[in-house]
């Protein structure tokens, strides 16, 4: 039945977009970037899919920018005209013309599931929801997080690692962003609640990256319905909330953010106007599906360069940073945001593995209008895609760019644009701050107890949207004994 449906489903998608792409394809042939729009409909999408699935996302546009010039080239992905933006230039020109020449663009599935909030608005409203959102996401407000993060991070640990000679890195991982998250943006604690939310949520992860065919029975179907689901449960958590307690209790000067929840509850913008619970429940969803895979996979990333670079691993425990700030604390005394200033070392060790892997490899803006770039017309409604990945494997850019090798990030660090796992401009990650203290927090946890070697040295990782090693990384556990 779900095959069926597909495959029909499959088969009007084809026929409506291919009459829109023929009629867009005849358009101004001349002055376009060059490149191949390859087969109809299908496009190139099938090249530059294998290319992520053999773990070598770059070979499609490598190859591609050196038959084309390296500045830009046109191809075509699921029926849509696709202008590829190559290096530093083209990073720089699509995050400065944000609202004026390009907005934000995402695949119409993550349009459809997450509805109206940061990552699907453009123009005035992106940037409302961006203020209201990093009130709670800004340096600033995250520092009084840093013990909560730390406390949490140390009974994950405790209950999973300790006593175990081999712990598979990317579940635990997963569990753990997830529930980290649970619990700092709505107060979720409660394990059966938490483990309800996480079935929901991996099937809307499967679905997202499904073809967006709403058919009962198939896998996207079943993510509209259990994003639905997740967004039912935030607004159940909202409404045993008293948004009138919460404002008489700041009018009152007593503190009230003990989550990104009550943060939302009592923001307002310029207008002097709330947030509308659907608004709320929206934006949170979309929080904790963009912050999960991505910390997840540098997580892992981490542990896998640790165990394969032991000089490093040494030099972030000892002769730089986290066994001095571990020595410095009392008994059960947490960590708090000085500390983390001062793991600087481990930050470019984290720098280091996302320029190697990415977590997003890169993403989407659409055209607002006709505009020229480089001599080459781009017609309204294209797509225009940055590349991280690319980008962080240019010689140009990153001398020996395949060597892991954190001491290139010493001194005045890469140019502009060179380095982009967050993006730039207006769109550029606003969970960049959260991701880096959940990163540190649990990196200064993991590297005080256990040194870890993998259990197989030559696992592959597939890029499938985003980098994850084929067996999930399992590590075997030396608990020090210091
Ligand atoms: C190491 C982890 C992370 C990486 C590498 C990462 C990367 C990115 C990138 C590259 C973008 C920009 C996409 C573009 O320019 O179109 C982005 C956007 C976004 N990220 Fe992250 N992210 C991470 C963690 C997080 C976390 C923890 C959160 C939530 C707390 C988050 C929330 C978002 C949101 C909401 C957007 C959309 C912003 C907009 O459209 O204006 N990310 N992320
Ligand atoms: C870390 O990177 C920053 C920025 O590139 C650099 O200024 C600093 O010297 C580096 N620190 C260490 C300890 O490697």
């Amino acid at each position: 039945m779900e095959a069926f449906n597909t495959a029909l489903t499959f088969l009007l998608v084809i026929i409506s977009v291919a009459a829109s792409y023929y009629l867009r394809r005849k358009r101004c042939e001349t002055k376009l970037p060059p490149g191949s729009f390859g087969w109809p409909f299908v496009g190139e999408t099938f090249a530059a899919f294998a290319a992520g699935r053999n773990g070598t996302p770059n070979s499609f546009i490598v190859e591609r920018m050196k038959r084309y010039g390296n500045r830009i080239f046109k191809t075509s992905l699921v029926g849509d005209s696709v202008a590829i933006f190559c290096g530093a230039t083209g990073n720089k020109f699509l995050f400065s013309n944000e609202n004026k020449l390009v907005t934000a663009w995402w695949p119409r599935s993550l349009q459809r599931l997450f509805q109206a909030c940061i990552l699907t608005s453009v123009g005035d409203e992106a940037k409302r929801l961006r203020r209201l959102l990093m009130t709670f996401l800004k340096p600033e407000a995250l520092q009084g997080y840093v013990g909560d993060i730390d406390s949490v991070t140390r009974l994950h640990i405790q209950k999973e690692w300790d006593g175990k000679e081999v712990v598979k890195i990317y579940p635990f991982v997963k569990t753990y962003t997830f529930e980290l998250a649970c619990r700092l943006f709505a107060s979720v604690e409660d394990p059966e609640h938490m483990s309800k939310l996480s079935h929901l949520f991996n099937i809307l992860l499967v679905g997202a990256v499904a073809i967006p065919v709403e058919f009962p029975g198939t896998r996207y179907y079943r993510a509209t319905r259990a994003a639905d689901a997740i967004r039912e449960e935030i607004r159940l958590i909202i409404r045993r909330r008293s948004r009138v307690a919460l404002v008489d209790k700041l009018a009152a000067g007593t503190p009230t953010d003990q989550d990104l929840m009550s943060h939302l509850l009592v923001a307002t913008d310029e207008n002097g106007r709330f947030m509308t619970e659907d608004e709320i429940a929206n934006n949170i969803l979309v929080l904790l599906f963009a912050g999960h895979d991505t910390t997840t996979c540098v997580l892992t990333m981490l542990m896998k360069y640790l165990a394969e670079f032991p000089d490093v691993y040494d030099k972030v425990l000892k002769a730089l940073e986290q066994r001095g700030i571990a020595m410095s604390k009392g008994p059960g005394e947490l960590l708090n945001w000085e500390d983390i200033q001062k793991m600087q070392y481990s930050w470019n060790v984290t720098t280091e593995v996302m320029r190697l892997a990415p977590p997003l490899v890169g993403a989407f803006r659409e055209a607002t209008t006709d505009f020229i770039y480089e001599g080459f017309t781009i017609p309204k409604k294209w797509k225009l895609y940055w590349s991280a990945s690319s980008t962080h494997m240019n010689p140009d850019y990153f001398l020996d760019p395949e060597k892991f090798n954190p001491t290139r990030f010493e001194g005045v660090g890469p140019r502009p644009y060179t380095f982009i796992p967050f993006g730039g401009g207006p769109r550029m990650c606003p969970g960049k701050e959260f991701a880096r203290l959940e990163i540190l927090v649990f990196l200064h946890n993991a590297v005080n107890r256990f040194k870890w070697e993998l259990v197989f040295s030559d696992e592959k990782v597939k890029i499938d949207p985003m980098p994850v090693p084929v067996k999930g990384l399992p590590i075997r556990l030396q608990p020090h004994k210091f």
